[in-house]
């Protein structure tokens, strides 16, 4: 397993476990840790046998948003020259599952990369915000468009104009995070969660990331045409002939990956 910088990478079986350590910055996300999650991200979506990944930070902080000290010198020229940001597409052309699990900060740009997992658990410390607009800027990382989407337009819109944070419990009722869990118990029960999905079949599993991201993409008469020819392509599959024998007897799947 590769070194990182600002990450530490843990393997549970089929589950990869990476943890933001940038601790004297509470986690802010500068581009030592783009370049590590994109190499990060790569490599378990390269490894056949990791079939999860949960993506955390600290207790105190998931991150505490993009770093506003590695931003402050640069002008537009430079960001706009650059693209600045636009790497995260590496990060969000991920393929294969993978969750955020966060507690603490998740602010500015570490609110937007939780956004980018395919689904959030939230311990009960969590508190999410897109404060940019105190800093005179706006999301950058995907917030206004992940943020709305997630939460619809009267929430994000809040949240943007005022910078104000929404606690977990808010973030559940506003269908930001997929649950709630209290934050000694929140690793364990994002791995098993990871485990779960592990133990699926693996394009199984793609398929269904891909057929509910393209509810984001699409309208729906084309979202629906795509949900079902992926099922149709499932249906040729080695696993697909597998499950529904082991139902049929009674047994648990015993997947291949074809
Ligand atoms: N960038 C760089 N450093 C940061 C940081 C950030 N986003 N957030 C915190 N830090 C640093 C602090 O500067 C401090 O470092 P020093 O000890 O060297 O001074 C250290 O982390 C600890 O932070 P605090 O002392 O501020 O901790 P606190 O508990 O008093 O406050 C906090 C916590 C409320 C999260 C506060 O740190 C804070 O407001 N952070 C900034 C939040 C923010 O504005 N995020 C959005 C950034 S812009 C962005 O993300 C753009 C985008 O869309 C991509």
């Amino acid at each position: 397993m590769a070194d990182y910088e600002t990450l530490l990478i843990e393997r549970h079986d089929a589950v990869t476990l990476v943890r933001l350590n940038r601790p004297q910055a509470l986690n802010a996300i500068n581009s030592q840790v783009l370049a590590d999650l994109t190499a990060a991200f790569a490599a378990y979506d390269a490894d056949r046998e990791q079939r999860c990944l949960v993506l955390t930070g600290s207790e105190k902080a998931f991150a505490a948003g993009a770093d506003i000290k590695e931003m402050q010198s640069k002008g537009f020229a430079e960001v706009f020259g650059t693209n600045y940001f636009a790497g995260w597409e590496r990060v969000t052309a991920t393929r294969k599952p993978w969750i955020a699990a966060v507690a603490g900060f998740a602010l500015g740009g570490g609110c937007e990369l939780a956004m980018m997992a395919d689904f959030i658990l939230a311990a009960d410390t969590a508190k999410f915000g897109q404060p940019e607009i105190k800093l005179a800027v706006a999301p950058g990382m995907g917030g206004s468009q992940r943020l709305t989407r997630a939460v619809g337009k009267a929430k994000a819109m809040e949240m943007c104009l005022t910078g104000r944070m929404m606690d977990a419990e808010e973030a559940e009722r506003a269908s930001l995070v997929a649950r709630i869990v209290p934050a000694a118990d929140l690793i364990a029960d994002a791995l098993k969660t990871a485990a779960t999905i592990a133990g699926m079949a693996p394009l199984a599993a793609l398929a269904n990331k891909e057929m509910v991201n393209a509810a984001f993409e699409t309208g729906l008469s084309m979202g629906l045409l795509f949900e079902r020819r992926l099922f149709h392509s499932l249906c040729g599959t080695e696993d697909k002939t597998e499950g529904m024998s082991a139902f049929a007897e009674k047994r648990a799947g015993v997947w291949t990956g074809r």
